[in-house]
């Protein structure tokens, strides 16, 4: 069974993740840790019970905000004209031995999940996140991730009310 759980680096193995983006595995085999003590980030991983050391995947969340000129239009009139406040998801990868398996709409889900939990205590209106490359530009796009104005690197996903 897949079960998503905080990054714990007594119970998780990060040295053997790999999603195929030096970058995202060195995040996490070497900051992921360090920023969560911190408490820049919340690192979740998602793991299978029966070899539970193993990471499949991680995303991490963050609070944010964002400048509203960023938003669409029709979004900015029915919002003030101050920074909006949102989530980040800083980073998200999947174990590169399972793409396409389906562990990418899992961590999207969770990562989602997760926001919606956390606004019934604090506000936030959107979700929002930086491509690292226009494969993951398309990736959060498919999932209804909108470009920001000035930056489309930059992506939101609106939570709804
Ligand atoms: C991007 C990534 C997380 C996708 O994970 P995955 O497990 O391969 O994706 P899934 O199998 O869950 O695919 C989910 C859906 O996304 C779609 N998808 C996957 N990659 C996509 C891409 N680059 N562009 C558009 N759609 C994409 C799939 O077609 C699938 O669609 P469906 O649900 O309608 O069938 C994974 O490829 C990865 O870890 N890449 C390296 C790290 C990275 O780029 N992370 C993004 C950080 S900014």
């Amino acid at each position: 069974m897949l079960e998503e759980q905080l990054l714990d680096p007594t119970r998780h193995d990060r040295q053997a993740f790999t999603s195929g983006v030096a970058e995202l595995d060195k995040y996490l085999q070497h900051f992921a840790v360090q920023q969560s003590k911190k408490g820049i980030t919340v690192v979740r991983v998602l793991v299978d019970t029966n070899a539970p050391r193993t990471i499949l995947g991680y995303y991490s969340l963050s609070a944010a905000q964002v400048d509203a000129i960023q938003l669409d239009e029709r979004t900015q009139q029915k919002l003030p004209r101050y920074p909006v406040p949102c989530f980040r998801l800083g980073r998200l990868a999947a174990h590169s031995a399972h793409h396409g398996c389906g562990l990418g709409r899992l961590l999207i889900g969770c990562a989602v999940e997760r926001c919606l939990e956390a606004r019934k205590y604090v506000a936030a209106y959107a979700l929002v996140v930086d491509a690292k490359g226009q494969a993951a530009k398309e990736f959060y796009e498919h999932y209804g991730f909108t470009p920001c104005r000035d930056n489309p690197m930059t992506l939101y996903l609106s939570l709804g009310t």
